[in-house]
Formats: C-alpha cells, sequence, structure tokens
C-alpha cells in the first residue's frame, strides 16, 4: 500500500482554488485564446471522450489502432471540408503552430530532395502568423516577409516578384490573424504553381469557419496551386487545446513531413508529427465533437459568429475616434485610432482595451509595427468573436462604447517618453543596447527600473505594449523572455 502524500479530493480543492486565478474560459468575456461555442454538451463530450483514451500513447497508432481510425476520420472530414480530393493527406498535430511547422518541414525536405541547391526561402507576406518566424528559425529558412499595405492586405504582385528559385514554400492566410485579412490565395498560389513552387494556407483561424462564410472567393485546396493547408481544431473545432489538422496535396510531397530512423539501438521511430510520445485525448475530443456537430452544426455556429460580427463591426464603425482596420473577413476584427478626427476626439485602441477589460471584456492588444520598408502598421486591439458572443452582444457592445467613452482624446502611451522616463538599467539600456549583457540578472534590473518585476503582468498593458514598440525587437524578446521565464521558475 502505497501512502499517499495528500487526499485526492484536497489536491482537486487545491486545483480548483488555482483554477479561480485564470481568465474565464467560457461565457464570452475573453475574446481572444478560448474559443466557446456556447454549448455545454460539446464540452461535456469531450471531456468523456479524453478520458477515454487518456491511457493512450499516440506515439504508435498501429499499437492503439483506435487513435489511427479516430486520425483517419478527422482528416477526411477536414479533406471534404476544404476541398480536397484523394490525392490529400495530412496529420493530427498539436496545434497550429505544430502544423506550420511542419509544412515548412516539409517543404524544406522536398527542396533538398528536389536537388535544388543553397539556402532555401520562406516567402510570406509581413502579417503571416509568427509561427513561421519559428519555423523558418528551427528549420534554417531564410525568411523573406514582404510587406503589406496600411490595412494589413498582401501584395500579390510583391509576392510573385520575389519567388524565386531558392523558394521552397510561399504562404498565405485565410485570414491572418492580426487583421482577419483573407489573403489573395488564388493569385498567389498560381504565381508559385507556375514557377514550381509550393504553396501553403494558413487557415489555422479560418479553417472551421470560412468554408460556411458566403460569398468568398476560393481560398481552399480547390485551388490547384494549393499545395498544402492547415486548420486548427482547437479554435473553430471548439476541441480542447492540442488539435489542428495539416494536409497536403500528394503523397510523397506529404511523406516529406514525417521523421524515421533506425539508426540507434532502440525502437525504430516514425514520427508524422514533431512529438514522440504524445496524448491522444485531443484527437478524440475533436473527432467527437466532429461527429456530434456534423457540417450542420459547425455551418450554424459560424452563422452565430457571423451575426456577432456584423453587430460588433456596426458598433466598432460608430465609435466616434476608431475604426475597424480594413474590411476582415470571419469572425475576428482590429481596431485602430481613428487619424481622421481631432486629436481631442481619438481613441487610443490599447486605452480602449485596458478600459474594455474594466467593463468586464478582455481583448488583445497588438502593438505597431515597422516593415521593412520603414512603413509603420498601427497599434490595434484585436478581437475574436465565437458562437457564445452572440448571448452576450448587448453588454459587450454596450461595454464598447463605455470604453470608448472613457478614453476618448487621451494620448496613446508614448513610447520614447516610457523609455526615457526609466533610471538607471534602462538609460544605459537606451544608450548602449548592444553592450549591455544579455543575462537574466540584467535583465531583472531592467524589468525593474520598468515596474515590471512584480510577478506577472501589470493590470495596464498599455505601457507594456508600448515599450514592446519602443525597444528593438531583440531587446524586447529577452526581456519578455525574462518575463514569461521567471512566471514558472519554482520560488527562490
Ligand atoms: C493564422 C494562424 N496561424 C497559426 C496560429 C498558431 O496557432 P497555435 O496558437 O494553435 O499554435 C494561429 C493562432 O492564433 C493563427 O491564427
Amino acid at each position: 500500500m502505497i501512502p499517499f502524500a495528500a487526499e485526492p479530493e484536497d489536491i482537486l480543492r487545491e486545483l480548483a482554488a488555482l483554477r479561480s486565478a485564470d481568465a474565464p474560459t467560457h461565457g464570452g468575456e475573453v475574446l481572444s485564446f478560448v474559443y466557446d461555442s456556447g454549448l455545454a454538451a460539446v464540452d461535456e463530450l469531450a471531456a468523456a471522450a479524453m478520458a477515454a483514451v487518456q491511457p493512450l500513447n499516440g506515439l504508435d497508432p498501429t499499437t492503439f489502432p483506435s487513435i489511427a481510425a479516430m486520425e483517419r476520420d478527422v482528416t477526411g472530414f477536414l479533406r471534404t471540408l476544404l476541398g480536397g480530393g484523394d490525392d490529400v493527406v495530412g496529420s493530427v498535430t498539436s496545434g497550429g503552430t505544430e502544423s506550420c511547422m511542419l509544412a515548412v518541414k516539409t517543404a524544406r525536405e522536398n527542396f533538398h530532395r528536389a536537388g535544388k541547391p543553397g539556402t532555401p526561402r520562406l516567402l510570406a507576406p509581413a502579417s503571416v502568423h509568427a509561427a513561421f518566424h519559428k519555423a523558418a528559425h528551427y528549420f534554417g529558412l531564410t525568411l523573406d516577409l514582404v510587406p503589406v499595405d496600411g490595412e494589413g492586405r498582401a501584395d500579390a504582385a510583391g509576392m510573385a516578384a520575389a519567388m524565386g528559385q531558392d523558394v521552397a514554400l510561399v504562404v498565405v492566410s485565410a485570414p491572418s490573424y492580426p487583421h482577419a485579412v483573407l489573403d489573395p490565395v488564388e493569385e498567389i498560389a498560381r504565381a508559385a504553381q507556375d514557377r514550381g513552387i509550393d504553396c501553403h494556407v494558413d487557415a489555422c483561424i479560418g479553417g472551421l469557419v470560412l468554408p460556411f462564410w458566403d460569398g468568398l472567393p476560393e481560398w481552399d485546396l480547390r485551388v490547384p496551386g494549393v499545395t498544402s493547408i492547415s486548420a486548427d481544431l482547437h479554435k473553430y473545432g471548439y476541441a480542447p487545446k492540442g488539435a489542428s489538422v495539416l494536409l497536403t496535396r500528394g503523397r510523397d510531397r506529404q511523406r516529406g513531413q514525417f521523421f524515421a530512423t533506425t539508426s540507434w539501438p532502440g525502437y525504430p521511430v516514425v514520427n508524422a508529427t514533431l512529438l514522440g510520445s504524445k496524448s491522444a485525448a485531443p484527437l478524440a475530443a475533436a473527432w467527437a465533437i466532429i461527429k456530434l456537430l456534423g457540417t450542420a452544426g459547425f455551418a450554424e455556429l459560424a452563422a452565430s459568429c457571423r451575426r456577432s460580427t456584423e453587430a460588433i463591426l456596426d458598433t466598432a464603425a460608430g465609435i466616434e475616434g476608431l475604426r475597424v482596420v480594413g474590411t476582415p473577413t470571419g469572425p475576428l476584427l482590429a481596431v485602430a485610432c481613428d487619424g481622421s478626427v481631432a486629436a481631442d476626439r481619438r481613441i487610443d485602441p490599447h486605452h480602449w482595451a485596458d478600459s474594455l477589460k474594466s467593463h468586464g471584456f478582455t481583448a488583445q492588444l497588438q502593438p505597431a509595427f515597422t516593415q521593412r520598408d520603414g512603413s509603420v502598421l498601427p497599434r490595434t486591439t484585436h478581437l475574436t468573436i465565437t458562437p457564445v458572443t452572440e448571448s452576450r452582444l448587448p453588454e459587450l457592445t454596450g461595454a464598447m462604447v463605455l470604453a470608448a467613452d472613457a478614453v476618448r482624446g487621451v494620448p496613446g502611451v508614448d513610447p520614447q517618453q516610457l523609455l526615457g522616463a526609466g533610471e538607471g538599467p534602462v538609460a544605459e539600456l537606451l544608450a548602449s543596447a548592444a553592450a549591455i549583457p544579455r543575462t537574466s540578472e540584467t535583465a531583472r534590473q531592467v524589468l525593474g527600473a520598468l515596474g515590471l518585476d512584480g510577478g506577472g503582468l501589470p493590470g495596464a498593458m498599455a505601457p507594456v505594449l508600448a515599450l514592446v514598440e519602443a525597444l528593438p525587437g531583440d531587446v524586447a524578446a529577452w526581456l519578455l523572455t525574462e518575463l514569461l521565464a521567471t512566471v514558472t521558475e519554482p520560488p527562490l
């Protein structure tokens, strides 16, 4: 008899107490990160399906054929939904980032297999998700980001002009995360196909909702030049985190996704995805939800998202001092300051987000971004709309207006002023950003001087984002790494 260190009920009570500090995952108050169908039956079924496969190891679907069967069903469902034929095959991965990374890895393998010389290049609009920055970094590709216009729209001609023989993969988004832009998939994929280059559609966020968004140009596997597509089950598939699909056109092309080796004394390793041993729980949950909802259920939920998105767009358009960026496609949008009105009527989108939070809704702050041609995309606030939003529409739209009224005319945090206000290490950092040793200790000093060493993030996020805008990218990444690393470190 093993003596337990604590009673299970006490442990679960402690977990519940810890969970009470979390942002709400249900109810529509958090407008990013979580995708709430608003249907308790979906979550209950997902939990039961996860429990049913809890002990399995997704490392080997031949030992656990239930995993292979569920994966066949899920990839088959997505293939039909996204317009793929029999030549399209794929995998369930742990999330959008893994799907994107594997699309890049696949393209890199095929680039080398084709005997192409040199370092492969990954070509994308600057609005592409950061997962592709990570993929290029991990897999050794040069990242070539073509500037987008002020509304976040990709430059199809500029993309085509940049398609040289060293390009292993062209990536487009359906839609992009920052501004919800549906990239011109047909035009860019055709240009890539004409040059024999693979083209990936990142539909991580749109893949299970845009198929039900009428009136769009073609953007999925129906476009002949599209060679792969990613769609996240843990976004608009309403599955718990840890599930996405990557589909690839052509078995030979897709085999580049795998890693296989017998060159060690252990079991032969054959991995379709990045992990070795892995949970089958998110797959089982996603599989069960697909069976529960079917195409018609997903269509209904998308229709709800669309109604809510239109209402929110109308509200945002009616708020003096704020503007919607571009013409969003799908259930997400970004708002920016409307520079066309008098300064005392303008609304800084980050102050607005902080104020919205005090009215019960959490939106996501996005920093201003300088592209390589020097053009600057404005700071914005991002909202992701899910089916549950419809039940909260009056409160949300009301809060949007109240938040706007509270901060109209308040100037945005000036990044340079913020840095200038720092003492000691900050001044030193400014004077000699390159010379300061990039250690955990100096990072803590700088964060301390900026008032950011209090464990976690402060209540108001506008100053933090202004800091991100002010600092060189590598310095911001260094400090944010420290900030996040310390959050999960055991106490001293
Ligand atoms: C377009 C797009 N691609 C990739 C990702 C990365 O997905 P994940 O956070 O699941 O890794 C996201 C996440 O929001 C996304 O919107």
